[in-house]
């Protein structure tokens, strides 16, 4: 991690609803994934972007094949799976909706479906063990695959959202956002809404895809990742601007992954502002905690010192993203007493 955030923030209840399984694989995780394939010949340098430096998004989907390579069995993943989640647990979230790929690999014998099912595993695990995080799946469609394996993975999750008691609760889209176009999956998508999925969508992600853009609001998505460039003082438009309000679709927000991926230029330059001066539901996630080197606390205090938000100000950012959860309304109710009950701890 580039520096580890003030007390207040990590103390901070919080909720992560946008962080990829394999991007948000630590320094210690990817030690012993190094320690299990010395063969592979992968260094550290090779997984990880960190403090002040930068990549393009072509060279961050580079290091995702890298972490590919790394996690390719069922062994591989229950382990990323559990460190992960007992490493947001440690960061002081409460609640978290992981998201990630289903990968078949011919050598190792891993099936899609035996991804889906370890990741849940991992999830259970840590539940036996009493960490103190409640944690939901969302299966992730990796847009470089088109339009059949798209429908494919739609398949599984609608099966696992019917068998794994609550943890599958919806599909995220996502991937290189310079490959493929989102019209030839909205069948899927289509689908998944249809059968009660709940869907994150990555959009705007880089500039010229407002037709796209445009054209998957209209299913309408439950909420938004990044959205980079949706407004017009990026080279948006009002028209997207208005169909996200009025749909009232929360957007995913992660400054330190814009940052280091260069779509955005700077902190201060971030969508965030924009969003949240709109009063817009804006959440603040992490995207890839191992690859950006970063943790949600972290990113709640470069929100907090660079758009001056103060302690209540952050407070309510954190409480008003538990309205933007895809677990229903009695997990709601239980988060907001949790937050209630730690507010006097936090600001005594
Ligand atoms: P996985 O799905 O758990 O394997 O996590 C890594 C994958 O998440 C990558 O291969 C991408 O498909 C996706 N991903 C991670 N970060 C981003 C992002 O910023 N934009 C789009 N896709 C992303
Ligand atoms: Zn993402």
């Amino acid at each position: 991690m580039d520096h580890e955030a003030d007390v207040f923030y990590r103390e901070l209840p919080k909720v992560e609803l946008h962080a990829h399984l394999n991007g948000s694989v630590s320094f210690q995780t990817i030690e012993k994934l190094l320690k299990r394939k010395p063969h592979l010949n992968i260094e550290h340098s090779m997984t990880a972007i960190g403090k002040g430096q930068r990549r393009t998004l072509d060279e961050c989907f580079q290091v995702f094949k890298v972490i590919h390579q790394l996690v390719d069995t069922e062994e591989d993943i229950l382990m990323v799976a559990i460190d992960v989640i007992k490493e947001f647990a440690a960061d002081g979230v409460k609640y978290l909706e992981l998201r990630s790929t289903p990968r078949a690999e011919k050598k190792t014998g891993l099936t899609k479906k035996g991804y889906i099912e370890t990741v849940i595993k991992a999830i259970q695990q840590c539940k036996n063990e009493g960490v103190d995080i409640d944690v939901r799946f969302l299966v992730a469609i990796d847009r470089r695959n088109g339009t059949e394996v798209a429908m494919e993975t739609v398949e599984l999750a609608e099966e696992f959202m019917l068998s794994s008691h609550g943890v599958v609760v919806g599909l995220d889209l996502s991937g290189d956002p310079t490959v493929g176009h989102g019209r030839d999956l909205l069948p899927a998508l289509q689908r998944a809404k249809n059968c009660g999925l709940k869907l994150s969508l990555h959009l705007s992600e880089v500039q010229s895809q407002l037709e796209e853009t445009d054209l998957l609001l209209n299913l309408p998505p439950d909420r938004i990742g990044h959205g980079t460039f949706m407004h017009p003082e990026v080279g948006g438009s009002q028209s997207v601007v208005d169909k996200v309000i009025k749909n009232n679709i929360p957007l995913e927000l992660c400054l330190t992954s814009n940052v280091k991926g260069q779509t955005v230029l700077n902190y201060s330059k971030h969508h965030f502002k924009y969003w949240y001066q709109l009063g817009h539901p804006s959440v603040i996630c992490t995207d890839d905690k191992g690859v950006f080197c970063t943790d949600l606390s972290q990113e709640y205090q470069l929100a907090a010192s660079t758009f001056g938000l103060s302690r209540e100000a952050v407070w309510t950012l954190s409480q008003q993203a538990i309205d933007c959860i895809f677990a229903p309304e009695a997990v709601k109710q239980q988060l907001r007493q949790k937050w209630t009950e730690l507010h006097s701890q936090l600001f005594k």
